[in-house]
């Protein structure tokens, strides 16, 4: 297993549209164990392949207390969606940025898991809104991008800062 870098807000890359996975096999297992080991090192409850510079269709969620629920979506799509919640979001691209979002508050949403079965799962809470999130990255679609320009552009001077002074 390996941790791979994980590209920051506001890299291009990250609006990359991605494609969906056309068979599942060894090789996106393996980044599936990569992306899950950058996603509990970070740590954070979802990671999305393009956030790791692999612009496929491809999540990792984990919302769990214990961090031993991994929740794989390959090829995940909204089936249906309804009621509306805002809460606090934050990104592992996007760090120290925290900022309210409205989301749907129930989602079903279909997908393969790793091993390229089919499943349907409803999710509520904050798997409903990690799932929105997520899949929005394969998108090209970053949380900070549902906000106001205005606020936009003062994070995105902010991140540009910090990153200048890490340096
Ligand atoms: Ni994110």
């Amino acid at each position: 297993m390996a941790l791979l870098p994980i590209l920051q807000y506001p890299d291009p890359r990250l609006h990359k549209v991605a494609k969906p996975v056309a068979t599942v096999t060894e090789q996106t297992r393996k980044l599936i164990r990569d992306m899950a080991e950058t996603m509990y090192a970070a740590p954070g409850v979802g990671l999305a392949a393009t956030q790791v510079d692999v612009h496929e269709r491809i999540v990792v969620i984990d919302v769990s207390d214990t961090h031993d629920k991994l929740q794989v979506f390959i090829n995940p799509t909204l089936t249906s969606s309804s009621g509306a919640e805002e809460s606090e979001e934050g990104c592992l691209s996007v760090p120290g940025i925290y900022e309210n979002v409205t989301r749907a508050e129930r989602v079903m949403v279909s997908a393969l898991d790793e091993q390229g079965k089919a499943f349907t799962l409803e999710a509520d809470g904050l798997l409903a809104i990690c799932i929105q999130h997520e899949m929005d990255h394969l998108q090209g679609k970053v949380f900070v991008e549902h906000l106001s320009h205005l606020k936009q552009t003062r994070i995105r001077a902010k991140l540009i800062k910090q990153r200048r002074e890490t340096l």
